[in-house]
């Protein structure tokens, strides 16, 4: 195939660089289109645009394969940890055993936020959500970080804030979880390994069992990077105009607590009991998403990428069984759940749209048989996504030639009005 596309507009042919990715993906370089034609491209929901090339992540929707640095989920799932993962993708390579000791005694040495940020938790009705406890508090913590607001960091200064917000992240979650309950902050216990820890400050059980904690770091593993999704782009864009990390991660909160994006894991559950609670059988709760004419949704369905199997689903799907086994919980939610799923997969609505089980489908259920109340599963979505959300901001902001996001429009409003006077207007 030509390295160069060729487009032919009227009576002018021009050609456009052909971009080759490492694992074969095409892109058409338009990076001097309008300056060559005068035209944009317009791709409502980026369906077909390039952000930006990265190394971090891989994903073939149609294959339905995920890959950090090159290695598969399964084999990270199987065999690394949350924070040797997140390490892999922060420096593009597994850390040697005493650089993942300093690394986890690094985060675990930022066990607790200002005396401020503790305050602003309490100040959040107890009903408050937590993502919003979460995210205000993300880009408060810039108040008391001035060093680390530089609009451009040594490289010391972003490994160090790396695993700040690695570790006070998960203070933040943990404090806004325990404020909700009207219950006292837990102080972490530096014995702990970072998700028994987590399960420590959330529920004051210091015996966390090994399948509990394996399950949790399995689970964040799975929700470490996705390449450009909504929230990472979110990341990225707003880190683009420099604004600190602190503000930038927070973005990347607020973009993950949407309904459809990672806020879906805590609907799927919603959904499941409203199914329970209503005695509907699957048929008639999926007729109801198929009908055009309703807003709902199979929660945790379909994906802008993945035209197969979520290859993170599979993996949840199976340690659903396992887990709950462990625990010797019995979820009637699971059994939903396989229903849903086996009577949507064969179903023509959602076979002709490619629309599978996602990451939120199951792991909701894992989350709920660990004690963590539905309404925690965006934040424990957000403390898996946050090493993505810093490796893709470090890619970008190490990345020559690095510019502000800035997309274009074709505008459609009005093109001539004249003033009229207030007394004139009907
Ligand atoms: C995440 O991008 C990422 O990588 C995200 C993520 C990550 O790790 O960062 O993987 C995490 O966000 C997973 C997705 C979680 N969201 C949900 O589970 C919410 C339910 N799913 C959807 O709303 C939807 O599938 C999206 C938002 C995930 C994708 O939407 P698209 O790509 O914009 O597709 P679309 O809405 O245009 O749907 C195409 C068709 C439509 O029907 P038609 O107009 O062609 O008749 O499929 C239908 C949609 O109505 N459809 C669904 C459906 N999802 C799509 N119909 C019913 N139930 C669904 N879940």
């Amino acid at each position: 195939m030509s390295d160069k596309a060729k487009l032919v507009l009227g009576d002018k042919t021009v050609e456009l660089p052909v971009f080759t990715g490492s694992e074969g993906e095409k892109a058409i370089d338009i990076t001097k289109l309008r300056a060559e034609t005068g035209f944009v491209t317009l791709d409502s929901g980026y369906m077909n645009t390039g952000a930006c090339t990265s190394a971090v992540t891989f994903l073939d929707g149609e294959l339905g394969i995920l890959k950090y640095r090159g290695h598969s989920i399964e084999e990270l799932a199987e065999k690394s940890s949350f924070l040797e993962t997140s390490y892999l993708v922060f420096y593009g390579k597994l850390p040697t055993a005493s650089e993942l000791k300093v690394f986890e005694e690094k985060i675990a040495s930022y066990n607790d936020v200002p005396e401020g940020i503790k305050t602003m938790i309490k100040a959040f009705p107890k009903d408050a959500h937590p993502m919003a406890v979460l995210s205000s508090n993300m880009v408060s913590l810039s108040a008391y970080y001035h060093d680390l607001c530089a609009q451009d960091l040594t490289p010391a200064q972003k490994d160090e804030v790396i695993v700040q917000l690695m570790g006070q992240l998960k203070v933040v979650a943990a404090y806004a979880y325990r404020h909700s309950q009207g219950l006292e902050f837990i102080k972490s216990d530096g014995s702990l390994d970072y998700c028994s820890d987590f399960i420590y400050m959330m529920t004051g059980n210091k015996n966390v069992s090994k399948e509990v904690a394996k399950a949790l770091d399995v689970l964040l593993i799975l929700h470490v990077d996705h390449e450009q999704n909504c929230s990472t782009s979110s990341v990225r864009m707003v880190g683009s105009s420099k604004a600190n990390i602190f503000a930038t991660i927070s973005a990347g909160v607020d973009a993950l607590w949407g309904p459809l994006h990672g806020g879906a894991n805590q609907a799927v559950l919603e959904m499941l009991e409203e199914i329970k609670n209503s005695g509907k059988d699957y048929k008639t709760f999926l007729a109801e998403v198929k009908d055009k004419n309703s807003s709902s949704r199979l929660m945790g369905f379909g994906h802008r990428v993945y035209k197969n199997f979520d290859p993170r689903a599979k993996i949840i799907k199976v340690a659903c069984d396992s887990v709950l086994k462990t625990l010797g919980v019995k979820d009637p939610l699971l059994d939903i759940a396989k229903g849903l799923e086996e009577v949507a997969l064969r179903d023509e609505y959602f076979v002709s749209r490619k629309l599978y089980p996602n990451v939120d489908f199951y792991s909701g259920i894992i989350y709920r048989a660990l004690g963590i109340p539905t309404n925690m599963f965006t934040v424990m979505f957000a403390m898996g996504r946050l090493p993505g959300w810093l490796a893709q901001w470090k890619e970008m902001v190490e990345q020559s030639g690095f510019k502000i996001c800035r997309p274009r429009q074709i505008f459609t409003g009005d093109t001539k009005n004249t003033y009229i006077e207030i007394k004139s207007r009907s």
